[in-house]
């Protein structure tokens, strides 16, 4: 007779042996599916992760196992989970998490206006659990990565059903909530980057782990240069610079793994040497670094600042592919790729001299999404709303070029594609 059955999680207790968690890994707080119950706080976790069932191994428990005697920790294998290099071999539970995940809905399945309400929810809830793990910061307590996977897991699921929504709800913040928001935004962005890439899933995860927690640092700058309505001196530049350092040892204390303190730690490195704080070159920054460094510039100089308006996305795009040695050439293209080069949002001119905003990015070509045109360049006024797939067979009407709105005198894009 076979030794694994399954039962309500609520039936869970420490000593039982774990054998397989329903859903996808990205639905569970741990890096393994398959390990002995020692700590009753993993018990909790489960049922809170809102898991209604699992399967146990009769044959490997102990009910009456003495948790302090237990060699072999839940986590023994979190650590050792990589070098931010791709194509990784899997093994074991970790193999099998992934094929579950390939298992779920395919990206981008969802139109975008069916997406962005579920997209605003995280973004809310996300925005809450980032603030909270700051003030936890400050309090002089630890965060572990293990806390975040539930969030990471729905910025995931709501990245796969439509990519567009989250990032470009995400984009838009106030100034009271840039930092948190900005979490979630990298969050979403390195994770769809690192599918871009073809990483394997567990470096998806890192990814998307890493972007969340990776300004985590500021929560120790002071709150005078943090909330400075204004561009910082460089002086208060030289103290900002230690963010990455301090988030990195924080995290380090919480126990998170190697690859998402290298992300936190190096998010601010520069191909050609010139970034902080160790002036890494090339080879020397991880990849994971790198695809870091470019999902925060992105979403950093499209965010309203308190001393700056944002750029369009589309100009952003144009902007940031010209830093020189900035970035890693192979990781900015399948960044573009990944958010388009006309991403949700941007303003464009048409061929037909009219101004459009990017709807949906384009299915079979980058250069060919669903836009809204609604102002008339020859009349300089706005006109009717149009929409228009310019991958049509019967569409004649094509992308010119990116516009600043600024420069059009054009405040609130966001009301023809919100
Ligand atoms: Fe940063």
């Amino acid at each position: 007779m076979s030794s694994i059955r399954r039962i309500p999680a609520a039936s869970l207790r420490t000593g039982m042996y774990l054998h397989k968690i329903g859903g996808s890994w990205l639905s569970h707080p741990f890096l393994r599916n398959s390990f002995l119950l020692v700590n009753p706080e993993d018990v909790r976790r489960i049922v809170e992760a809102g898991i209604d069932s699992v399967w146990i191994d009769e044959s490997r428990g102990d009910p009456l196992q003495d948790v302090e005697a237990i060699g072999e920790a839940p986590y023994a294998n979190a650590t050792d989970a990589g070098t931010g290099r791709p194509d990784l071999p899997e093994t074991g539970a970790s193999a099998t998490a992934t094929a579950a995940l390939r298992a779920r809905a395919p990206a981008g399945d969802v139109p975008l206006e069916a997406e962005l309400a579920r997209a605003r929810d995280i973004c809310l809830a996300g925005k809450a659990q980032v603030e909270e793990m700051f003030a936890e910061l400050r309090l002089g307590k630890t965060v572990s990565q293990e806390s975040v996977l539930p969030l990471v897991d729905e910025i995931a699921a709501s990245v796969w059903r439509n990519p567009a929504a989250l990032i470009s709800v995400a984009r838009l913040k106030t100034h009271d909530d840039y930092s948190y928001l900005h979490s979630v935004a990298v969050s979403a962005l390195m994770l769809a980057l690192a599918r871009q890439l073809k990483l394997d899933e567990r470096l998806v995860r890192i990814a998307g782990i890493g972007g969340l927690m990776h300004d985590l640092g500021k929560a120790f700058m002071p709150l005078e240069i943090l909330n400075k309505p204004g561009r910082l001196t460089d002086e208060e530049f030289e103290v900002m610079k230690q963010h990455s350092g301090a988030g990195a040892q924080a995290l380090q204390d919480g126990g998170c793994e190697a690859d998402v303190v290298d992300i936190v730690l190096h998010h601010h490195e520069r191909m050609d040497g010139r970034g902080y704080p160790h002036g890494l070159r090339e080879d020397e920054i991880s990849l994971l670094a790198r695809m870091g460094a470019v999902c925060d510039v992105y979403d950093a100089v499209t965010s309203v600042r308190p001393y700056k308006r944002p750029w369009d996305p589309a100009m952003a795009m144009r902007e940031m592919a010209r830093w020189d040695g900035h970035f890693d050439t192979r990781v900015f293209n399948a960044f573009v790729k990944s958010v388009g080069i006309y991403p949700v949002g941007s303003l464009v001119r048409l061929a037909s001299e009219r101004l459009a905003v990017i709807l949906e990015p384009g299915v079979d070509s980058l250069l060919k999404p669903t836009v809204r045109a609604f102002y008339s360049i020859r009349s300089r006024e706005k006109i009717l709303p149009q929409t228009i797939d310019l991958a049509a067979g019967d569409c004649r009407d094509s992308i010119v070029s990116p516009e600043s709105p600024e420069q059009w005198g054009l405040g609130n894009l966001e009301a023809l594609w919100l």
